[in-house]
């Protein structure tokens, strides 16, 4: 052992502390008196992290440069450095690590120059014992927290997909694997799912990732079009047509030429005007309103609608032979309530987006996440989108917790498990099977299964471990 470290009660450093904690924070305590040493080391200990201890900056360099260090804990007044300049040493060379700085009583002001340093957070001599062990236990969950974070902020950067669609989940996984067919042909695409579950976004990858990505991808929400104007709207109108037709304007079929029309809200479409889209589509050719030529149009066509169209062919709503025209190949895109595996990855996305670049990222508590997986989401991923922008623009500090998502969150979610049967099941084996389908539905990822059951991590690798054991019993 090297002079001027000891290792206070504490166990060797490559056997956990406790049994059902997978990873053991590592604590480095920087302070020149030997009794504070101790004092601290014990507690640290206590918590259950691991512990090295320094009794100079030169000491505590020499260790952060061997060990994997999560948080120093240092003491302003330390030689030969000084706990400022350790404290800026290391927010340059290793920025991951959490910095506690002790100050002596009376010197806050040195304190709150740490702060601004980048230090996370100060304790003051001597010390309130109850009060370090909270402040370390806040770091250590704060560190878990970021950890998780870059995990998912890596996944996001390497996941596959198109571009700005978020998600893993092998309903997603199918889609983009319509997209890329699709995108390598013309024919019409008709594209459905509930409200906000990413129609338009699906449909410009389409457009974007085909061969006709570099002309126009020009969008007409068919629910917003004043009746009188649609014909106009759709074909466009020569100067003189109708009374304020100063000039000819082309309409969207031109304005698209060779590129892809996304016609959004297809099931809103007057019936009358059914029929003439119908025929342009069938004659590749329109008619601007007060022309009596035709002009002859290449346009790919992509539709999208929240609408059963097939309940509205049958009720007549909708023209059969439009709906055979445009539904040449269907995408249809799942509610999030049936893919919530993929809610940390979008929820990491939005943070990424919604954030201030000047300030660390945020990051979302347990109980927000578990908050956000139970909910259903009937405004699906722009109800989601929302949620986050909010709690990052009104969340009280860089860590969110459930009291900042929105307050209709908070009801009961109304996923309820289907009971399958009238078999009364005991509450442990319901857990257990609660546990094992959520195991599954994160494709074996624990993180996640955590976070989909809203318990931690801790308790899930606790749980694991003793229904491994009672296996282990059976079969003994
Ligand atoms: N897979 C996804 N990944 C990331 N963001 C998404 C995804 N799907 C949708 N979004 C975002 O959610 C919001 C709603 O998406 P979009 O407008 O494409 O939905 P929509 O199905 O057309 O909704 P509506 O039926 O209400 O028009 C947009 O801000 C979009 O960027
Ligand atoms: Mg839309």
């Amino acid at each position: 052992m090297r002079a001027g470290f000891e290792t206070p009660n504490t166990p060797a450093v490559s056997e956990p502390l406790a049994p059902e904690r997978p990873e053991v924070a590592t604590v480095l305590i920087v302070d020149d008196e030997e009794s504070a040493r101790r004092l601290c080391a014990d507690i640290a200990t206590e918590e259950g992290l691991r512990v090295r201890t320094a009794g100079t900056t030169e000491q505590a360099l020499e260790t952060l440069d061997e060990t994997p260090v999560d948080i120093v804990m240092t003491d302003l007044r330390i030689p030969e450095l000084g706990g400022l300049e350790l404290l800026r040493r290391i927010r340059e060379h290793y920025p991951k690590v959490a910095v506690l700085v002790v100050t002596q009583y009376g010197t806050i002001q040195t304190a709150v120059e740490a702060t601004r340093l980048g230090a996370s957070d100060y304790v003051t001599k001597p010390f309130h014992i109850e009060e370090l062990r909270r402040k370390l236990q806040r770091l250590v969950h704060e560190q878990e927290l970021d950890q998780e974070n870059r995990v998912l902020r890596e996944q996001l950067r390497t996941r596959p997909g198109y571009k700005e669609l978020i998600g893993t989940s092998p309903k997603m996984q199918r889609v983009y694997k319509l997209i890329e067919k699709v995108s390598q042909h013309n024919y019409p695409v008709l594209i459905l799912g509930e409200s906000g579950t990413g129609k338009e976004l699906v449909a410009r990858s389409i457009h974007f990732s085909g061969a006709r990505h570099h002309k126009a991808f020009v969008p007409l929400d068919c629910s917003a079009l004043v009746p009188t104007l649609i014909e106009s709207e759709l074909f466009g109108y020569v100067k003189g047509a109708f009374t304020g037709a100063m000039h000819t304007k082309p309409g969207v079929f031109e304005s698209a030429d060779n590129g892809t029309l996304f016609l959004d809200e297809i099931g809103n479409l007057p019936t009358d005007m059914q029929a003439k889209l119908l025929r342009v589509l069938q004659e590749r050719e329109v008619k601007p309103v007060g022309s009596n030529d035709r002009l002859t149009v290449n346009v790919r066509i992509i539709a999208a609608t929240n609408r059963d169209l097939e309940a509205a062919v049958r009720e007549n709503t909708f023209r059969k032979d439009l709906f055979f025209r445009l539904n040449v190949v269907q995408i249809k895109l799942p509610p999030l309530r049936e893919r919530k595996s993929d809610i940390p990855l979008l929820v990491q996305a939005f943070l990424e987006r919604f954030a201030d670049p000047g300030r660390p990222l945020p990051v979302l508590a347990e109980d927000a996440m578990a908050r956000l997986t139970s909910y259903d989401w009937p405004g699906n991923i722009r109800e989601l989108e929302n949620a986050i922008e909010r709690a990052v623009a009104l969340g009280s500090g860089p860590i969110l917790h459930s009291g900042d998502l929105p307050s209709n969150l908070h009801y009961a979610s109304t996923t309820e498990p289907a009971p399958t049967s009238d078999e009364i099941v005991p509450l442990d084996e319901m857990e257990r099977r609660a546990i094992l389908h959520a195991l599954d539905e994160s494709a074996g990822d624990k993180l996640m299964a955590a976070r989909l059951l809203g318990i931690g991590k801790t308790t899930l690798y606790r749980k694991l471990k003793q229904y491994q054991s009672q296996a282990k019993d059976l079969s003994t």
